[in-house]
Order: structure tokens, then sequence, then C-alpha cells
């Protein structure tokens, strides 16, 4: 190869016109099918531009349902306002799922504030006090109104408790040059279960709910996304329509389907096509399922990777519809083979729920009438997933219980 290798691998013939736009990280200028969100917002926020304190809110709704994406996106009209008019407005967003102790929030929210000779508060070590005395000052001498935004905020509350919302949602009483506010948000609907009631009313004022989105609405935001991302004529018939249907089926996420689109299109690029096309997109799809799924059962402890091999085995055996003490007899020799005890059949049960809530089973309960109740169990491992080669890379006594030979009962 003449030249330099890069040079090659980098040469303008790629697909793509910009891959960062379909990136999920990417804040797009346009946000179809989010106005009454956006304005809901920004209604509030406007509060700050006109002097006064933003109430508190919380922002609802399923993972992909442009929460995040909302928020910067009139975060950044408000400090822009705000600069033209010459009012003070600041926005901090904390990522809960990064940032996640109360520590480090007040730390982080503090250090975002800093005037820039000030030495910032270390990673650990002062006392909370001393962190959130800082916090204040430095929101003071920058006065104006300071909006708070705590992603993933459940969390941050899962595992701390609700004890660091106690000194954010009251900095107010202290601030003598400044105001704040708190934008809360949030995948889990059940959120303010979590808090105690003096808590959920100082910070659950305003409520917004982000409804997932159906397959049209995610068809215009990929649309709007590829003429950015995406060199023209590249996207053959009906890809952005499958993206959108198969996002739709997970819950109306417009991540899934923006991380479909850029796959396919890689896919397309890598198989040297000219064009994207549907099987394109059935690549991706089975790629991230693959990407999705492999860790979940890899990380499965022994006996469950046991009871979902014995679920398998019946059903390489022809035996579907199984009931928990079907699957239970064969966990029982697939232990033996691994020179195991196995666990005692009551256990079984909530092995069998976590398999279900992982999605790896699913367990429908029957009722039986007077012969009581019963599952029926099925793996729904995706077609495209090869689960116990998976097993059995990730755990070495998987080998031999897959070697083993089992003499198997048929469904009398
Ligand atoms: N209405 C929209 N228009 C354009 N892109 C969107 C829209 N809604 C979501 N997205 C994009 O989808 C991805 C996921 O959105 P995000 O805001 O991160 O969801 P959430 O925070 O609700 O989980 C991001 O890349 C975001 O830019
Ligand atoms: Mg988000």
């Amino acid at each position: 190869m003449s030249g330099n290798i890069f040079e090659h691998m980098l040469g303008n013939d790629s697909l793509f016109k910009n891959r960062e736009v379909l990136h999920h990280g990417f804040t797009p200028k346009k946000l179809p099918h989010r106005e009454r969100e956006i304005i809901s917002l920004a209604n509030n926020l406007v509060e700050a531009l006109n002097g006064h304190i933003p109430s508190n809110m919380l922002l609802y709704g399923q993972p992909g349902a442009g929460k995040t994406a909302v928020t910067r996106f009139v975060c950044q009209q408000l400090l822009r306002r705000g600069a033209e008019l010459g009012v003070k407005v600041n926005a901090i967003e904390v990522n809960c799922c990064v940032v996640d102790t109360k520590y480090r929030v007040l730390a982080n929210i503090g250090n975002e504030l800093a005037p820039r000779n000030q030495t910032p508060i270390p990673f650990t070590g002062w006392p909370s006090d001393k962190v959130l005395e800082r916090l204040r000052e430095n929101m003071d001498k920058q006065g104006g109104v300071h909006v708070i935004v705590l992603d993933e905020i459940d969390h941050l509350v899962r595992k701390n408790g609700d004890g660091v919302l106690y000194p954010l949602t009251s900095l107010n009483y202290e601030l003598r040059n400044s105001r704040c506010c708190v934008i809360g948000i949030t995948n889990d609907l059940k959120f303010t279960d979590l808090l105690d009631a003096r808590v959920t009313s100082r910070l659950g004022s305003e409520d917004l709910v982000f409804k997932p989105y159906v397959a049209a609405q995610i068809e215009d935001i990929l649309s709007e996304r590829a003429i950015a991302g995406v060199r023209e004529g590249v996207l053959g018939e009906g890809v952005i329509k499958l993206c959108a249907a198969l996002a739709a089926q997970e819950h109306g996420d417009a991540r899934r389907a923006l991380d479909l689109l850029r796959i396919a299109v890689q896919k397309a690029e890598q198989n040297g096509a000219q064009k994207t096309d549907v099987s394109h997109v059935r690549l991706a799809q089975n790629q991230l399922e693959f990407d999705q799924i492999t860790p979940v059962i890899e990380a499965l402890p022994i006996h469950q990777k046991f009871v979902l091999y014995a679920i398998l085995l019946n059903e390489m055996n022809g035996l579907k519809n199984v009931s928990a003490g079907e699957a239970y007899a064969v966990y029982q020799m697939v232990c033996e083979k691994a020179k195991i005890n196995s666990l005692v059949s009551r256990s079984i049960t909530s092995v069998i729920k976590n398999l279900d809530s992982l999605g790896l089973i699913s367990a429908r309960t029957i009722s039986l009438g007077r012969y009581g109740r019963s599952n029926r169990i099925n793996s729904c491992v995706p077609e495209t997933v090869d689960p116990i080669a998976i097993m059995e890379k990730a755990d070495p006594m998987m080998v031999d219980v897959v070697n083993a030979s089992y003499r198997l009962q048929d469904r009398l």
C-alpha cells in the first residue's frame, strides 16, 4: 500500500457526513415532537430571566424519551438569552450515575462555580458542612440564578437516601446574592416513593412527564438527524422506517433508534456497500442485542446459569412451556454433572423470577383450577445470541456441564 495507511482509512469515501451527529451524546439543534415539554420547562425557567426563582421540577419518562436532550437544549437557550440581556443565569448539570455521593455532588457543583484562581474542593476529605459553605459562597460570588440539573437523580437517592436533596432544596434560605432551583430527571416513574414527604413537596412542585415516542415520531427524529449525519442517497428504502419501528417496540427509545441507524450505516460501510439497506439494520439490531445481553448472561451467579441451562436443555430436547418442577429436575442433573450441591427446590422460584426480570426467560403463572397454579417457563434470549456459548466462555465450570450427556425425559 502506498502512502500513509491512515490516509487510506480516513478517505472521504465514508457513508457518514458526520458520524458524531448520530451519536446519542450529541445535542441536536432541533427536537421534533418535544415542543410541549420544551415550552413547559422554558415557562418555568424564564422566571430566572425575570429576576425570580423558577420552581423546582421533576422530569419523568422512559429511557430515550428525550429528557436529557430537552433539558440541555432549554438550558443552552436560557444561557444564551441571559447573555444577550445581560442577566446572570447559570446551569450546572450533574449526572448522578457518575457523580453519585452527597459529598461529590456538592463538591462538583461547588467546583463548577469556582472562580478561576480558587483551589478546588478536594475529591474527598472535607466535612460536608464546609463543602456546602463553599458551594454557597461560590453561588453568591457569581450572583444571579443557578439552575441545578440532577440527571438520573434516582441513582443518587437509591444509593445514599434523600439526604443530599435537603441542602440543595434549602439553599435559597441561606443565599444572599443569588438564587437557585433544582431540576431532577429520572427514568423511574415511582421516584417520589423513595423520598421523604418533606423532600417530595419541595422538589416535586412541578412534574413533567415525557411520553414514549411512537414509531412515526421516531421516524421524524431520525430523518432530521440523518440529514446532518449521513451522506445524501446513502439510506435505502425503508431503513429509517425499520429503525423507528424496532425502537418503538423498545418503549419508544430514541437512543436505540439512533444506535440502530448509526451501526447500520457502519455495517454497510464495513461491507463496502454504497448504500445502507434493511439487511444492515437487521445486522445492527443483532449486534445491539448481543452487546446488551452478553454481559447480563456472563454476570449470572453459577446456580442461575445452571437453571438457565436446564431450561435451554429442555427446549433443545423439544420440551417447551416447562413447569418450575420440570426445570428443577434438569437443574439437579446439571448440578450433579458439575459436582455441586443443588439449591433446595424452594429457591428455584426466586431464581426463575430473577431470570424473568432480566428478560432471559418468560415465566407465566397459569391457574390449574383446583390443582393449584403452575409456571409455564420458556427461554426468550434472541435467536441471534448463543447463551450457552456465552456461559461456557464466562465460566469454566459450565464447560463440563455443557459437554456432559443427559438422560432427559420427554413429556408423557
Ligand atoms: N425529539 C428529539 N429530536 C431529536 N433527537 C432526540 C429527540 N429526543 C431524543 N433524541 C435523541 O435521542 C437520544 C436519547 O435522548 P435522551 O435525551 O438522552 O433521553 P433520556 O434522557 O430521556 O433517556 C439522544 O441522542 C437525543 O439527542
Ligand atoms: Mg437521560
